[in-house]
């Protein structure tokens, strides 16, 4: 199978600095055989953005949030009709930047998710400890709680569509990722909880070019979420090759 890496451009980058970010990719096709990737812009950039990615093959279009509602009076949302205008295919749902400044619960992120699949987007469902509970030795428990709220009421059919990226809270914009063999475990473990075989299960937490193939190498790691160094063409160019 092929893996999954997916560009988190968080506010990275303006408008014009993703055009340009997005525009890199064109003549590098190659790589592109034995990944897929999505782009995750500002809801700003997706339109533009997605104008570029239409052309390249295996590029696929992802959004870093939605809202759960539908339509209407809901100022400064934006909606699941927008994003599949604009060819959308995966959507960020409760990632710890997310739960944490915004104060997203579980009940949020599970209305969220809901609402993605309905729409027939992938929804990737963010999950991740905070370092008190993985010193304590109890990540485990504290990811298994965040499965089940997040996937509560999806219908077995449905979960076939979810991805869920593994974020260490204590490894994102740190520096200091998780070890390949700690992550991998913790892998193995989401799959055990969620009970379905081909679902694709991504690490994400300061991944960078020196410690991306250390985590693609092993066999439960399906993928990469990457932030910051995702935002460098370079950079970016070396993890995907
Ligand atoms: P990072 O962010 O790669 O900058 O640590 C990852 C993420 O938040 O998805």
């Amino acid at each position: 199978m092929k893996k999954l890496i997916v560009a988190n451009w968080k506010m990275y980058l303006t408008l014009r600095q993703s055009v340009t970010l997005a525009k890199s990719f064109l003549p590098t096709t190659s790589y592109l055989l034995h990944t897929q990737i999505v782009l995750c812009p500002s809801f700003v950039a997706l339109e533009e953005v997605a104008k570029i990615v239409r052309k390249i093959k295996n590029i696929k279009l992802g959004a870093q949030d939605v809202t759960p509602e539908r339509h209407g009076a809901f100022t400064g949302e934006v909606g699941l009709d927008d994003l599949r205008e604009l060819g959308v295919e995966y959507v960020l749902v409760g990632h710890s930047e997310r739960r944490r400044y915004f104060k997203e619960t579980d009940t949020v992120v599970n209305r969220k998710l809901r609402a993605v699949l309905k729409v027939g987007m992938g929804p990737i469902l963010c999950v991740g400890e905070p370092w008190n509970i993985r010193r304590a030795g109890k990540a485990q428990s504290y990811v298994e709680k965040q499965l089940h709220a997040g996937l509560r009421g999806v219908r077995s059919q449905d979960l076939k569509r979810v991805t869920v990226a593994y974020e260490p809270v204590w490894a994102i914009g740190t520096g200091r990722a998780d070890s390949p063999k700690d992550a991998s475990s913790m892998h193995s473990y989401i799959r055990k909880v969620v009970g379905v075989k081909s679902m694709p299960i991504l690490y994400g937490g300061s991944v960078n070019s020196s410690n991306a193939k250390g985590f693609l190498r092993e066999v439960s790691i399906d993928g990469l979420l990457i932030g910051k160094a995702s935002t460098n063409f370079n950079e970016f160019s070396k993890i995907m090759s």
